[in-house]
């Protein structure tokens, strides 16, 4: 893996940034702002469509190079200015060089119109790390994907209906591994039925390799001192070419849903609260039930979660999903209150013995610094504010969140009723309707059914074989004395310790694979203490000295809900014996893809299994379900999100040659 490098610019007099890797300039010199919305809005005949798109609909706008993004503020303003309240833009750009805030700041003063939604891009554009990275702007209404990387490892992996494209990846002679016939190709699998396309550019060899692809384009005249450009539409893959392999279709979408927008969510935990925000700002009417008194109060409940990425050097699909993940949480957490509601003051992984020094050698080479980087002793010690004596990894961008306001701020919305006190017992489909039961008594009941009650949702008959597990966790609470509040980030060993919140640290966490009991343990406690000794005995001694009680401590404890496989299991649910009766074959040969639809449970989609690392896979899993749910962009690479797909479990156990039967 080659870490992702920001941009280099230059700025020219007039204060316009330049590409010192390309020699080339991010917009036009005369009037970037006229250029964009004549080469791109215009040709995409954008303000007629956005003023087309009835409520709930929405435009989904693909772009080869993201660079200032002054293409991207400028179809939003048009959205914004043309359609109606309900509707919704989706845009998705590649961008192999992403600026620094810094620089993407400097860049979008020049555009004073568009001053408002510049602020809201920035405030946004945070952890923007390699691969895909999902921004939430206008409560919703505009939701941007980036992916970063190169365009020809990038576009292969989205999962997309791409209604109208801008290429703009600077000039085809400066750079021509932007204009290939792979690259068309690609933009051709993307595009939805009558896809529209167009670019600044007229060089012939670019227009012929865009026709090659299934587009018709056409000359039009250009602006400023560009001649001519390029406009077309999308006619249809073109016969000659081989067709691009087809989904799986275990793998494959559901048909979209298209009755009632209502769902019903199932558990207030992380994954539940955000489930339901996603869904509810999409325009869903959300039913949210938790058996407790109150959201958070089980896994989810802890006072302070870290934000700690447990990355590898080899770019699987957790790592992905965990880059990803934490940049969606990070971002998130910008709207809550710093310092109660989470802080971000870097996490520090120590490089404990020499295997984890070895394994953190290796993450160094692959990621960039602004993710992480290696520190010595000494400047451990300077970011931790307390002594110790290893150095390790810092990720600067880290921190902790107390996640019960995080799942607050997410349940708060017009669109979610929450229901305490409620838990469902059964679920049964009435009428189209999934109802759920606390015994005789009808609960509620919704069109759609989300289950994202961690480990419980085994206790439903269609979602029982899935393989979650639960393990219990227990934290330990120590109140803060002068020589602790001088630790500054989130240190972590094989334990962590966080920065004081409320006067109070959160020091974690115990793992029990037995135990079903909830009671805090002293045994626990004392193996929690032995965590922190790892990590500084100076700061233990601060918090909890030698001749110190251990029934003195507080804590709690709680179930995390793992799979076997780690990540976590996100999307629609098909009905298992039936599932085991169409895709039987596999048994037999597991290279056969059977032309036979996956035989879904309607209307039924799972968000669980989020193990030790729910604050950052949680949240942007339930953009994920909605994406599923709504056929919508995939925020995540279609690898990653097959590998988190329930469909995971059955297939492997067919091929395994076990059929896969509810009990
Ligand atoms: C000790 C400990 C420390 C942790 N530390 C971290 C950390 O530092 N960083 C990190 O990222 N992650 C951490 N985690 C993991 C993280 O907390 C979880 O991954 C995350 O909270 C899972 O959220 P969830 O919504 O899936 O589950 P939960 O928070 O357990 O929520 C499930 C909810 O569903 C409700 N429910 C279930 N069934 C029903 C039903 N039938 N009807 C009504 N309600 C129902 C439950 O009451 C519960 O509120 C930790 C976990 C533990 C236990
Ligand atoms: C002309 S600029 C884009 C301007 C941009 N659309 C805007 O609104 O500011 C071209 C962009 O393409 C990016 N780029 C160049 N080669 C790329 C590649 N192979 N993959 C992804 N992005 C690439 C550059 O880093 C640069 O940001």
């Amino acid at each position: 893996m080659t870490p992702i490098t920001h941009a280099q610019l230059d700025w020219d007099d007039q204060g316009r940034p330049h590409s010192r890797v390309f020699d080339d300039v991010y917009f036009s010199d005369q009037s970037g702002l006229e250029e964009t919305r004549y080469v791109f809005l215009e040709q995409n005949r954008l303000q007629e469509r956005f003023a087309a798109l009835p409520m709930g609909g929405r435009l989904v706008i693909g772009e080869t190079g993201f660079g200032t993004g002054l293409n991207f503020l400028c179809a939003w303003q048009l959205f914004d200015q043309h359609a109606v309240a309900g509707a919704r833009l989706h845009f998705v750009s590649v961008e192999k060089y992403p600026l620094s805030h810094a620089d993407l700041q400097r860049a979008l003063a020049l555009w004073p119109e568009l001053q408002p939604y510049a602020e809201q891009l920035l405030a946004q554009y945070i952890a923007i790390h390699q691969g895909f990275q999902r921004l939430v702007l206008d409560n919703g209404r505009v939701t941007l994907t980036l992916l970063i990387g190169d365009a020809l490892e990038q576009l292969p992996q989205l999962d997309a209906q791409i209604d109208a494209w801008f290429l703009d990846g600077f000039a085809p002679a400066k750079n021509p591994d932007m204009w290939t016939a792979e690259l068309f190709a690609e933009l051709a699998r993307l595009a939805a039925p009558g896809s529209t396309i167009s670019t600044f550019t007229s060089t012939g060899w670019v227009r012929r390799l865009i026709n090659a692809a299934g587009f018709k384009m056409k000359r039009t005249p250009g602006i400023g001192h560009k001649w001519e450009i390029l406009r077309g539409e999308f006619l249809g893959w073109p016969e000659l070419t081989p067709r691009p392999a087809v989904t799986a279709p275990w793998f494959a979408r559901p048909a979209p849903h298209t009755g009632e927008r209502r769902a019903l969510v199932i558990g207030g935990g992380m994954a539940g609260c955000c489930t339901a925000a996603s869904l509810a700002a999409r325009g869903w009417q959300v039913c949210l039930l938790e058996r407790h008194a109150a959201l958070a109060q089980e896994a989810s409940g802890n006072p302070q979660g870290v934000l700690y990425l447990k990355l590898s050097a080899h770019g699987t699909a957790l790592s992905q999903l965990i880059v990803s993940g934490f940049g969606y949480t990070r971002r998130l957490l910008e709207h809550l209150q710093r310092g109660v509601d989470w802080d971000a003051c870097g996490v520090l992984q120590l490089a404990f013995n020499a295997k984890e020094a070895e394994r953190q050698a290796q993450l160094a080479e692959a990621f960039a610094p602004d993710l992480l980087h290696r520190v010595d002793a000494t400047q451990a010690q300077a970011h931790a504010g307390i002594p110790l004596e290893q150095g390790g990894l810092f990720f600067p961008d880290g921190g902790w969140v107390h996640p019960p306001a995080l799942c607050e701020w997410q349940a708060r919305h017009p669109n979610i009723e929450v229901k305490l006190h409620q838990e469902a017992l059964t679920l049964q489909r009435v009428d189209g309707q999934w109802q759920a039961r606390d015994g005789d008594t009808p609960i509620a009941d919704a069109p759609v059914v989300v289950l994202a009650g961690a480990a419980e949702i085994k206790r439903f008959p269609f979602s029982a074989a899935l393989p979650l597990k639960r393990i219990r966790g227990q934290i330990t609470r120590l109140p803060h004395t002068a020589q602790s509040q001088e630790l500054s980030t989130v240190v972590c060993a094989q334990g962590y310790v966080a920065p004081a919140r409320l006067g109070e640290h959160t020091l974690g966490a115990s793992f029990d694979f037995k135990s079903d009991d909830l009671t805090p343990t002293l045994a626990e406690h004392a193996d929690n203490l032995e965590l922190l000794r790892e990590i500084s005995p100076t700061l233990l001694q601060a918090l909890h000295p030698d001749n110190q009680a251990l029934d003195t401590l507080e804590g709690r404890a709680a179930f995390r809900c793992t799979s076997p496989d780690y990540l976590p299991i996100v999307g629609p649910l098909a009905d298992a014996d039936a599932f085991a009766q169409a895709f039987g074959i596999l048994a037999r040969d597991a290279r056969q893809v059977p032309d036979t639809p996956c035989p879904w449970l309607e209307g039924v989609y799972i968000n669980s299994g989020h193990g030790s690392r729910g604050l950052i896979t949680a949240p942007l899993s339930a953009q994920l379900l909605a994406a599923w749910l709504d056929n919508e962009p995939l925020p995540l690479p279609i690898s990653v999100a097959q590998a988190c797909h329930p469909n995971r479990f059955a297939l492997r156990e067919l091929i395994r040659g076990k059929s896969h039967k509810t009990p």
